[in-house]
């Protein structure tokens, strides 16, 4: 693998901007869920990670975490459609407890809209989404983003939290991929979308 320099078009989001957003993110949160009941927030693997992390750190008020795995068919893992599967379900019941959906990037909103539907069977008091990135403009399906840190143009991004080629995730900030260098795995195969 290489270094990710070399992928690296441009940081697009900074550690410093991102880490000032979900601090923000984080008491708009404290403020809205307070003496509301219980709260869960759930992280979707693996792409969440960073982002859960950092911002259950400014959630000041009490809460538990979760995580739910999902895949996708897809291109190379890098578009999903329709048939989203659930990998790894929670292990907490969530019967009557406000979820918080805590994801990386919602692109196309098939990914986030089968959470929704497949936990809503299960009669939370309510659940809502915190994305740290919208690619607003690759909508396909209608979501309900309660909380959005960033809304971003459509490009290929990687870095906190979102990988490429399971890659690079550790990055502490949002950069752009270089596509003419990063040619990727395009036969269509079965992708993870994590
Ligand atoms: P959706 O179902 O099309 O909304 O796709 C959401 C998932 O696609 C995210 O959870 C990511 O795993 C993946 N994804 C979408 N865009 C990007 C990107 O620019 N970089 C890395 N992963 C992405
Ligand atoms: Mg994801």
């Amino acid at each position: 693998m290489q270094d990710y320099h070399y992928y690296l078009s441009e940081v697009l989001i900074t550690e410093d901007a991102l880490q000032r957003r979900i601090a923000e993110l984080g008491e708009q949160i404290s403020r809205d869920y307070a003496g509301k009941g219980e709260l869960v927030l759930v992280c979707i693997l693996r792409g969440g990670v960073l982002f859960l992390t950092d911002l259950m750190r400014k959630v000041t008020i009490p809460h538990a975490i979760e995580f739910m795995a999902v895949s996708s068919y897809g291109v190379g893992g890098r578009e999903s459609n329709g048939q989203v599967r659930i990998t790894l379900d929670l292990n907490l019941d969530i019967f009557n407890k406000h979820v918080l959906l805590v994801e990386d990037i919602i692109d196309s909103g098939h990914t986030i809209s089968a959470v929704i539907d497949f936990l809503a069977t299960r009669r939370p008091a309510s659940i809502s989404v915190c994305v740290l990135l919208d690619k607003e403009e690759r909508r396909e399906v209608e979501v309900p983003i309660r909380y959005r840190g960033f809304t971003i143009p459509n490009k290929f991004v990687f870095g906190y939290g979102l990988d490429l080629d399971d890659y690079y995730r550790n990055l502490p900030f949002i950069g752009v991929v270089d596509l003419q260098k990063y040619q990727g795995s395009e036969q269509g195969s079965e992708g993870a979308i994590s």
